[in-house]
């Protein structure tokens, strides 16, 4: 994430490619000429994490405001967006492929773009090397997609990559599609550098919403019959609106009736101050589960990343949580392979995933980014890939182990799921424990969206079968245990 080189972020008052901010107006040239013709169609495809979910989400909501409608393949739509993540160089290979692919979907006239990280990263790059894309959108520039487009249609391609520091789209309708949960970005771009991260370069410098906005939004939600608020945010526990601080803001959220489970992603370490903790702690929605990365359990290797802790300090945060919500579950990112990392180092990180206690992890090899520090050191530094991969199915290992040691240990209790969605095979149900274990139950689709008393009665080690023991009890026979 660090100083940003060649893809450093224009002033947000340096005049961009194509960077007028276009405030949606209820019209513009494409639709106006569509009187009597089929309203316009979008589809968006959308890789990384939460905060490209939220943002297409908002993007559909722009869209959807100047008369576009959503579609669900990109067989034959007017606009084909590919919102996109640039974390790791592996995934902006999947959605190179995956651009190339979508010409096949394209009709005469479509218009293909390209937004999110990459499209920041990249900017005229991308156009340079796929003659069929013709709109190049940073995270901050969505509001201008629909007079893109329309330029589009006019044979001009076009590029917005300038950060704007007041842009939370707050007058945006997002367009939602899960009704069980919600997801809310509070704050947008990193402050924090560390040396291997592409984001600070891709979303530029952080800034929260007010507070008041947040909790409009979120009463709007909850008005949908949504009961599940996931608080969104690089560093999301750093917030701050000038007035107000994420411990104010989770016990605002969590003051809203009709928020049953509040969950926040992703905080750093650092930013765990005794009143953020006391909060978590004292909100009754806020559930006992907290994302935290670690990135590396060795001090020497975490002042190399700057990501300003030790391994102490780290495991110190973890102690103070612990201390504060009772039965929390931990969970984290794990970056193995970073320069210079040595097998003590590693041994390291193995032991403070034991120490902390994680119950699961997403776990990565390091992927050097362009432009950031880490790239910058010494050669002789940077880990072969072999054993890269080795440490990555080590750790891998030790993660799967202590999770399905803590997971057998939970066999036969009893908890409140909140039913998600029909499980990836259609003929179970799948819901959430307050403190993030997936639980799948027989039942019928209509409990989606409703809490539940469930008893645990087998686990993969990851995950849980379980039955109903509340007044929703199914007619249909238990799961056998899972081994
Ligand atoms: N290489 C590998 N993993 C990375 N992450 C961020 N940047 C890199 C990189 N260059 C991981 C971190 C972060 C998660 C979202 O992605 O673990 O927490
Ligand atoms: Fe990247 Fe997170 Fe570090 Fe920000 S805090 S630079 S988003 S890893």
């Amino acid at each position: 994430m660090k100083t940003h080189g060649a893809c450093r972020p224009p002033s947000r008052f340096a005049p961009s490619l194509t960077s007028r901010v276009l405030k949606p107006s209820p019209t513009v040239g494409y639709l106006s000429e569509m009187s009597s013709t089929p309203r316009p169609t979008v589809y968006i495809e959308t890789y990384g994490c939460q905060m490209n979910v939220a943002d297409s989400e908002l993007m559909y909501g722009t869209l959807a405001a100047h008369g576009y409608d959503a579609v669900d393949a990109p067989d034959g739509a007017d606009v084909i967006l590919v919102n996109t993540c640039a974390i790791r160089d592996h995934a902006e290979q999947r959605v190179i492929g995956r651009l190339g692919e979508m010409r096949r979907f394209m009709k005469p006239d479509s218009i293909v773009g390209v937004t999110g990280c990459m499209a920041q990263r990249l900017g005229p790059k991308l156009l340079e090397k796929a003659r069929h894309v013709s709109l190049v959108v940073g995270p901050d520039g969505y509001r201008a997609l629909p007079q893109l487009i329309d330029n589009a249609r006019n044979g001009e391609r076009g590029i917005f990559t300038t950060f704007d520091l007041e842009e939370h789209y707050e007058d945006v309708v997002p367009r939602r599609t899960d009704p069980v949960k919600a997801w809310i970005p509070v704050q947008r771009g990193c402050d924090y550098r560390c040396t291997y991260c592409i984001v600070p370069q891709t979303r530029g410098s952080e800034r929260s919403r007010q507070l008041h906005e947040v909790v409009r939004e979120v009463r709007q939600v909850v008005e949908t019959g949504t009961s599940e608020i996931v608080l969104l945010g690089q560093t999301v526990n750093s917030y701050n609106d000038g007035a107000n601080d994420f411990a104010d803001l989770l016990r605002a959220v969590g003051a809203i009736d009709g928020v049953k489970r509040l969950r926040y992603t992703s905080p750093h370490p650092n930013d765990f101050s005794d009143r953020v903790i006391a909060a978590h702690a004292e909100v009754d929605a806020a559930c006992e589960h907290v994302h935290l990365p670690m990135q590396s359990g060795s001090t020497r290797v975490l002042k190399r990343m700057l990501r300003r802790y030790s391994r102490e300090e780290f495991l110190q945060c973890v102690d103070r949580l612990r201390a504060a919500v009772p039965n929390l579950v931990l969970t984290t990112d794990v970056i193995v392979g970073f320069p210079g990392e040595s097998d003590e180092d590693f041994a390291e990180t193995l032991t403070a995933v034991t120490a902390a206690g994680f119950s699961d992890a997403f776990t990565f090899k390091f992927s050097p980014r362009p432009g950031t520090p880490a790239t910058r050191m010494p050669a002789e530094e940077m880990i072969a890939d072999d054993v890269a991969s080795e440490r990555l199915a080590r750790l891998i290992q030790t993660v799967r182990a202590q999770s399905r040691e803590q997971n057998l240990s939970l066999l036969g209790s009893r908890v409140e799921i909140l039913v998600e969605r029909l499980a990836r095979d259609g003929a179970l149900l799948m819901g959430r424990t307050r403190n993030w274990k997936t639980v799948l139950v027989p039942g019928e689709a209509s409990l989606i969206n409703s809490y539940h008393t469930v008893e645990l009665t087998g686990t993969t080690g990851s995950t849980f079968t379980g039955t109903f023991v509340d007044q929703h009890k199914p007619m249909r026979q238990p799961l056998p245990m899972a081994s």
